[in-house]
This record gives C-alpha cells, structure tokens and sequence, in this order.
C-alpha cells in the first residue's frame, strides 16, 4: 500500500472494482491496460488490414480464398470465422483455429479457451452458454456447480460424459468458449462471430441430438429467446432434432422448476431410442 493510501481508501477502490465486475485476480503482478491500450489498437489495425486468409489455417498448402475487404468489424470476424471454421477438418484442428481466432475480445479476459468434454462419439450433445470461473479455470465446460447438476441429471437418464460407448455418452461445449467478464452473458456480436464454429463443431462431431440449453444457446442455435416457452419443444439446428431445456444454473436457483427439465429429459430419452 503506498502512503498516501490509508486502509479506507484501499477498500473503497477494491469495492469499486468488485461492483465493476472484477471477481478474481488473474495475475500476481497488476497490468497496465491503458499502457497496452496503444498496443492492442495497432495489432486490431494490422489484424483487419490483412487479408482475412491471413488469419486462417491453410489445410494442405491449398490456398485459402481472400475476402474483400468490408467496412464492419464485426462482419470481418464472422466472414474470418466462417472461412478459419471451414477450412477445420477434424475436431483438434477446430479446437486450434478457435483458439487462435483473433477478433472475439472475450479471448484477452479469459484463462483459457474451453473447447468441450466428453466422448466427441456421443449420440448426444450439449451446448450451453459459456464457462464460468471453474471452468475457466480447469479448461473444461460445465465443471461448476451447474455442471455437477448437468452430470446428475443427465445420469438419471443413463447418459454421462466419460461414458465409452456413444449411446450412453454425452458431448458438452458452449455458444463462446472464452469466458465472459463478470460472468455476464456474451453479446450478440459474440454470438454471432463464433457461431460458426459452433455450427462447424456440431458438423464435426454428427450428434444424433442436440440438447440446447438454455436462452443464449437458444438465441445463439435458434436465434430465439424465451427458453421457459420453447423449453421441451423441438426443433432443429443442423438438421437435427434439438430440444431446448433450463439451464442448470436456473434449475439451481428455482427447485420446482426441476420438474420441467425431468420431463424434458424423459422426451430426450424416448427420442433416442426413436432414431435409427
Ligand atoms: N454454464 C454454461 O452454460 N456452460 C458452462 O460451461 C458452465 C456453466
């Protein structure tokens, strides 16, 4: 503390940060942003002034197709992630690409960059929102709280994510895969720019189904909000049957809602066995 900062002071700035959003310490040592203000400016410059192929993995030597250039930012990272998205031919080369896309800001805030977990066999998929401290932390979706809940519903239905065999294994990954600051929800732009490989990822890994839970999975895949309307009513994203459902978060925070998503578990299951 320096002298002129009396204890007082120390923690009414540290409340101001906590009511800012500001819930954990990344590093040991604080880190001047505005001083890296300039810096993050010029590397955005010389990110848009580069031929969109420039920031894509190329696949075999096959060269990459250059877009035209577009005045929007946030159309120049949908158009970079739908050509860095295709060019994807597996899941790790997709993880790799997510990974170095440059245009989402969410990336600078986060620890790590959470790709999925489970069997990629599964006949089941789960997309939700996007990780949370724990999750960012472990580099893994759905390890909190509201994972552990995940985990024990989806049991109850005799699905799990370390299950071997793909008609009993769950697939799980998130509409954004760097968590948002605060915990607060990714904005449209966000959504928008990786959605791409959101929708590269589900083609990759052929689910039979897709369980999309909760409003911003619905806003990301259905572009719809409302999950306590469309919950338990299918629909379809990447022509396959998709059932929206509460989010586990939710279902912590409201217990009698829990019915809900037993029953909508329950159509999951008889849908599954429905389909060749
Ligand atoms: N909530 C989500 O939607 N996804 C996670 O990975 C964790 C919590």
């Amino acid at each position: 503390m320096n002298a002129q900062m009396d204890w007082h002071l120390a923690r009414a700035l540290l409340e101001w940060q906590v009511e800012l959003g500001v819930d954990e310490a990344l590093m040991d040592a604080p880190v001047d942003r505005f001083a890296r203000a300039a810096e993050i400016q010029a590397e955005r410059e010389a990110e848009r002034a580069a031929p969109v192929a420039d920031v894509v993995p190329k696949r075999g030597g096959a060269p990459a197709p250059v877009a035209a250039p577009v005045e929007d930012e946030v159309e120049v990272a949908i158009r970079a992630a739908q050509q860095s998205a295709a060019y994807a031919a597996d899941l790790p080369s997709l993880a790799e690409a997510l990974a170095a896309f440059p245009h989402c800001d969410l990336k600078r805030g986060a620890r790590s960059c959470v790709f999925a977990d489970g069997n990629p066999q599964a006949r089941v998929m789960i997309v939700g929102e996007g990780p949370g401290a724990e999750e960012d932390r472990q580099g893994k979706p759905f390890v909190g709280r509201a994972g552990q809940l995940l985990d024990a519903m989806f049991a109850a239905i005799g699905l799990s994510r370390t299950a071997p065999d793909p008609a009993q294994a769950l697939y799980i990954t998130n509409t954004v895969p760097w968590r948002p600051p605060g915990n607060r929800e990714p904005s449209k732009p966000e959504l928008a720019m990786l959605k791409p490989f959101l929708m590269r990822h589900i083609e990759l890994a052929q689910p039979d189904l897709i369980v999309i839970m909760g409003n911003v999975a619905c806003d990301a895949l259905l572009e719809q909000r409302g999950i306590l309307r469309l919950r338990g009513k299918w629909a379809e994203v990447a022509g396959r049957p998709a059932l929206p459902m509460l989010h586990p978060a939710y279902l912590l925070r409201n217990n009698e809602a829990k019915r809900e998503a037993w029953a909508d578990l329950l159509a999951l299951k008889a849908r599954l066995r429905q389909l060749p």
